[in-house]
């Protein structure tokens, strides 16, 4: 609790997005991430190897950039910095750790960005998206953009500011969260360079015998390509969420999203 106040005081945020709840959101996936690392680090390893082998099949280097990325617990960031002539960081929030991990590369850089261009409509300064990734499209030396394991993420805040909407703002529209996944799926495909895409795409709840017995689409029905890699992440553990439950999501990895999508 003590971190978590210190977290609060201490990490650089915009006054926006403190309002928005994302820096508590961060903080609280801290938490959780220090109590289940034993439990994630499968999902860890598997998701850096899809990123990693998008990054070693590339003919050039230039820039990667990394979208979701977060404390940096499913980024191989040491191998992207030395792949890379420049890495790219962008979250909404980078808490401490994340910060003090990057400060160790030279051609590693940071940028805090609302990856769903809402910011301004939740706060009811605008009525409609910004498009958030506009600045990267110009920028030929990208030669690789991982979204990585933020899809799912994206609606949560919007949602959460939606559910407590004070009478004063603008209503929102009633397909959000899936306007703001399609929208980061169409985005990302606009950039320059190779996409690779890890997302979760459901949860799951599972007794101890393994039964599942409740299953909610994460993606609000946005239907994905097949992937090149899929695997359980055990995101809350027996004893985290419920004793006798545990909250699993699976994950989907794609090394090249577009050829993922042609092939439909
Ligand atoms: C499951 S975490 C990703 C984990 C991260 N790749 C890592 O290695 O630690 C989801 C990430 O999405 C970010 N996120 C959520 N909403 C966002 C938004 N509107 N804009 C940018 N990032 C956002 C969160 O801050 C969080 O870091």
């Amino acid at each position: 609790m003590l971190a978590e106040l210190f977290f609060w005081a201490i990490t650089p945020c915009r006054l926006d997005h403190r309002r928005l709840g994302y820096l508590s959101a961060a903080i609280s996936l801290w938490a959780r991430g220090s109590r289940c690392r034993r439990d994630w680090s499968d999902h860890e390893a598997n998701a850096k190897s899809v990123m990693l082998a998008a990054a070693q099949s590339l003919p050039q280097r230039r820039t990667c950039v990394v979208l979701g990325s977060g404390l940096l617990r499913d980024v191989p960031l040491d191998e992207l910095s030395s792949l890379f002539q420049s890495v790219l960081l962008v979250d909404i929030v980078h808490l401490w750790p994340a910060r003090l991990k990057a400060l160790r590369y030279r051609n590693v850089q940071l940028l805090e960005l609302d990856l769903t261009g809402t910011t301004d409509m939740l706060l009811g300064r605008a009525r409609g998206f910004s498009d958030p990734l506009i600045r990267l499209q110009q920028d030929q030396t990208i030669d690789l953009v991982i979204s990585a394991t933020c899809l799912s993420q994206l609606p949560l805040g919007p949602e959460a500011v939606g559910a407590r909407r004070s009478a004063r703002l603008p209503q929102l529209p009633k397909d959000l969260s899936r306007q703001i996944i399609e929208r980061h799926l169409d985005a990302i495909c606009r950039l320059p360079g190779r996409i690779c895409v890890v997302t979760d795409t459901e949860v799951l709840t599972r007794t101890r015998s393994g039964d599942v017995i409740e299953g909610e689409d994460l993606l609000e029905g946005v239907s994905l390509p097949a992937p090149d890699r899929e695997w359980i992440w055990p995101v809350a553990p027996f004893g985290e969420y419920a004793r006798d439950e545990e909250l699993v999501h699976p994950v989907r990895g794609y090394l090249d999203f577009r050829v993922a999508r042609r092939r439909g």
